[in-house]
């Protein structure tokens, strides 16, 4: 299991230290939550940070923009290194094209589904996509209650790419703890989100539990 922990349940006072802290606890990547307070009611920081960021770890950027008018955003933040770049399709009339551009750019691109938004959204960009991220939770804030529907929605999406044959990887976000993180990997998640779960401590210990799922 990959694990991608949220840097938004870190302190922000102490961001360097607690993404040294990720990176040495063995963290396959590092999810960057950047919201808009027009997509999802709250905010975050945006590529100048991200941007900065990248000098101080060479943990993978993971990507997860919860933000309108993505076309205008992404080479910002494809340029300041982010490896992977989610965007939601909720949030996005040009799916295709935007998918395309962060290809374009260098970076990998994916997909990810709100929790009432049905996985026959993907039917067609299934040749499209590095990752597919299913929302567990209403985007927006850390710390919320995993949706046990998203399970299905989970096992649904993984017989799709086992069937396709392309590698994608199949991403969890949301309330992800020791309780709902085995019954997303059961269903067939890749990798896993965690903010909360993972800040709570020992962190290294549970980024090792995540991972050995
Ligand atoms: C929610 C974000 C998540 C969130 C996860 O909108 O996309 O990445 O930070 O936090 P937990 O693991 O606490 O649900
Ligand atoms: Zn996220």
């Amino acid at each position: 299991m990959l694990v991608s922990p949220s840097l938004l349940s870190c302190d922000f006072t102490n961001i360097e230290r607690d993404v040294a802290r990720l990176e040495a606890a063995g963290a396959d990547m590092l999810h960057l939550d950047v919201m808009d307070g027009h997509f999802v009611p709250n905010l975050t920081f945006g590529f100048a940070l991200v941007s900065q960021l990248r000098k101080k770890t060479s943990l993978v950027f993971d990507t997860h923009l919860m933000i309108e008018n993505v076309e205008c955003f992404i080479p910002q933040f494809a340029e300041a290194g982010s490896g992977y770049i989610t965007v939601h399709f909720e949030a996005d009339r040009h799916l295709y094209r935007t998918l395309e551009l962060i290809k374009s750019l260098g970076s990998k691109a994916g997909v990810a589904l709100n929790p009432a938004t049905p996985v026959s959204m993907l039917d067609e960009v299934y040749g499209l996509v590095d990752m597919i991220l299913v929302m567990s939770v209403e985007p927006g804030f850390a710390g919320q209650s995993f949706i046990p529907s998203s399970l299905a929605k989970i096992a649904a999406i993984r017989a799709e790419i086992d069937k396709r044959k392309r590698p994608v990887i199949l991403q969890v976000d949301g309330g992800i703890n020791g309780k709902s993180a085995p019954l997303a990997a059961k269903a067939g998640a890749d990798a896993l989100v965690s903010g909360s779960y993972i800040f709570d401590g020992p962190i290294e210990e549970k980024i090792k539990l995540l991972q050995a799922l």
